[in-house]
């Protein structure tokens, strides 16, 4: 034998002995799977499916998401219109069925009825696109106002039930805080940067003030009106005064990094950042609270955007079935309770709701329940594939009004006549 062969035929024997080769061992499928971006989500989705890995003989592969879901649309947008074979499972905003549906597989064949009634029948009616259940629910998020406790008793304040509120408290508690050497102290930070999650804070101002939600149920757009054009004229009134200039940067974790660090008194995010919040390690341990966000007017409502995602199976698979098991794993009660309990992280499962170890664990979640059937939706079932495009024009005009680039009524008006042309032209 020439070396190079003996060196070949080495490598082989050691190969196989190293894959533990025989038939005893059945090797399984690798599936990769693109989940969670944001705070402990990926950590905790990566736990389960290991998990899941483990007891069935396959192994899974992880995919880094961009920390925007306007990025994360992009990225799969490219890969799934590819026919790229190369993720298997997929974490869908509850926002991307309409739009990326085409690319999945019926789950419908891979779980059983109890399965899919054991969740809220919004995200299971929200996961159907044409009779096809495109994604299996595996977490709920709705829009919170958190606030500093501890502030807000030391100068006085109860939690704000109107935004005019929230402004005069954050206005003072500044003042004072700044003062007394809080020199890096501000009042409120949301996520205002260009992208969805701008789209569910304006949605939240604007149906706070009674102003609607972008569209109608009929489809017709009704975005441009006296009450939108006030909320957003008064969230730009707070930029650079209650929320630093920043802020029109901001996604959801630079809103966190400046309110656990204890240098915001309010702050808008999902109930994720609950559970950061209370970390043994947080600088605001104990000293948060959490709130429906604020209503315009005194009597009026508190919106919260309804979020969340599913798991979905890329048709491309070459694993369907291996893949919609690991789908099914981590988007059941067990799991769904355990992410709950360490990252209060909401089910999609109204029983896990009254469950008393996660109650026991985050007793907020029996809070968070009426705030979540009130929750308001985007209207990505009525724009369907055209939601996306919808979005980006609502949140640039948004943007635009809170940077100073265009007045509310300008920017409004713009968006009405952009939707209508779309709506028209391609229909929804
Ligand atoms: C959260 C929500 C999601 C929303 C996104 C916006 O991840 O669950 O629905 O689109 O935030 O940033």
């Amino acid at each position: 034998m020439s070396g190079s062969l003996k060196r070949l035929a080495f490598g082989l024997v050691l190969s196989a002995a190293l894959m533990g080769g025989g038939p005893s061992h059945a090797i399984g499928a690798t599936i990769t799977i693109a989940c969670g971006a944001v705070g402990i989500f990926h950590d905790l989705c990566r736990a389960g499916a290991e998990r899941w890995a483990a007891e069935t003989g396959n192994a899974v592969e992880f995919v880094q998401s961009p920390g925007s879901t306007s990025d994360r649309l992009a990225l799969f947008q490219q890969l799934l219109a590819a026919g790229a074979a190369d993720i298997d499972v997929i974490e869908v905003d509850v926002i991307w069925p309409g739009i990326l549906g085409r690319y999945f597989i019926d789950l419908g064949a891979y779980v059983d009825a109890a399965t899919v009634a054991a969740h809220f029948p919004v995200f299971i009616e929200n996961n159907t696109v044409d009779g096809e259940l495109k994604a299996l629910p595996w977490f709920s998020d709705v829009g919170l106002l958190y606030y500093r406790k501890d502030l807000l008793e030391a100068h006085g304040f109860s939690v704000p039930q109107t935004w005019a509120e929230l402004a005069e408290a954050a206005r003072a508690v500044v003042a004072a805080e700044r003062a007394s050497g809080s020199a890096r102290m501000t009042g409120f930070v949301f996520q205002g940067k260009a992208y969805e999650g701008l789209t569910c804070n304006a949605l939240e101002w604007i149906d706070s003030f009674g102003g609607g939600q972008i569209l109608a149920e009929d489809g017709s757009v009704t975005v441009n009106n006296p009450k939108a054009v006030r909320a957003l004229e008064t969230v730009a009134s707070w930029i650079g005064v209650i929320a630093p200039r920043g802020v029109l940067g901001y996604m959801e974790e630079d809103a966190r990094g400046v309110f656990q660090s204890g240098n915001a008194v309010f702050m808008r995010n999902w109930p994720y950042a609950w559970a950061l919040a209370q970390a043994p390690d947080s600088p605001v341990k104990d000293k948060v609270g959490v709130a429906p966000l604020p209503a315009g007017r005194p009597d009026g409502q508190h919106s919260g955007t309804l979020g969340g995602a599913g798991l979905a199976v890329s048709k491309y698979s070459p694993h369907p079935e291996i893949a919609a098991d690991l789908v099914r794993y981590l988007a059941s009660p067990p799991l769904q309770a355990e992410r709950a309990i360490r990252g209060a992280i909401n089910p999609t499962i109204p029983a896990l709701y009254e469950d008393p170890e996660v109650l026991k664990a985050q007793p907020f979640l029996a809070d968070l329940l009426p705030i979540l059937e009130a929750a308001v939706a985007r209207p990505s079932q009525i724009a369907g594939e055209r939601y996306n495009q919808l979005s980006t024009i609502f949140w640039n005009v948004v943007h635009d009004t809170l940077a100073g680039r265009t007045t509310a009524e300008t920017g409004l008006a713009a968006a009405e006549r952009h939707l209508q042309r779309i709506r028209f032209r391609d229909g929804w």
